[in-house]
């Protein structure tokens, strides 16, 4: 999937992989993850997750990250809580289209050109179809990336799906080997829950604390 794909099934409606209402791994296992309420979260591929409006609820301020400007725009018309837009400039780059909401805040933009300066507060994050979202070649540079944005002790959940098709994908299969591969450099694991999904599709939830100062 290509950047430009992603944008096509926003056009399209093609959203299957989107909730009406708060993941269930995340209403049973984020109050484990032991955040402040005021603990920033950082939410990469975010698209218009319900999820983002839980956390917010619980009192983090929230900063998404989406490809698709429909994604943003059907986010906040869930909504009837005022709109801010502005744009966050990144030097010699075209920079970032941004929409708050209350306590929440969307970055339009690829989520790889979001950089450490612009994530210096973000304490926790939260991966709901974001890593299994990836092909094989990106999740090396998006378990790298997370690890750099996030301070030392930064701490969240990731939910991940494994089926018996390594080709097919998004959602892509990610085994827990190559989660444990990608991920306990620079973070602790805990595999706190594996459960059938929809689909033929087995979830599994983890608990990722990052280690150490960020390299
Ligand atoms: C499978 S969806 C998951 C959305 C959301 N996490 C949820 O649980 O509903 C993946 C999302 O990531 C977005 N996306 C894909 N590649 C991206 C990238 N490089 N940077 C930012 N967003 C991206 C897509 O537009 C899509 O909305």
């Amino acid at each position: 999937m290509t950047a430009a794909d992603w944008l096509e099934r926003w056009q399209q409606g093609r959203i299957g992989f989107h909730r009406e209402a708060p993941h269930p791994a995340l209403t049973a296992h984020w109050p484990a993850i032991g955040l402040e309420a005021e603990a920033r979260i950082l939410v990469p591929l975010c698209g218009k997750s319900r999820d983002m409006r839980w956390l917010a609820e619980h009192g983090h301020p929230v900063l998404g990250i989406e490809l698709s400007p429909l994604a943003i725009e059907q986010f906040v018309a869930q909504s009837a809580q005022p709109v801010l837009r502005y744009r966050q400039p990144e030097s010699g780059k075209s920079g970032f289209d941004c929409t708050r909401q209350g306590n929440i805040e969307l970055w339009c933009g690829d989520v790889f050109r979001f950089q450490v300066d612009h994530a210096a507060e973000l304490a926790g994050f939260y991966d709901r179809a974001a890593l299994v979202a990836l092909p094989p070649a990106a999740r090396q540079r998006y378990a790298h990336h997370l690890a750099q944005l996030l301070l030392p002790g930064g701490r969240g959940l990731l939910i991940t799906l494994t089926h018996d098709d390594p080709e097919r994908g998004p959602p892509f299969s990610v085994t827990h080997e190559e989660v444990e591969s990608l991920m306990s450099p620079n973070f602790e694991l805990t595999l706190c829950d594996v459960s059938p999904a929809e689909d033929g599709l087995t979830e599994s939830v983890w608990k990722m604390v990052r280690r150490g100062p960020a390299s």
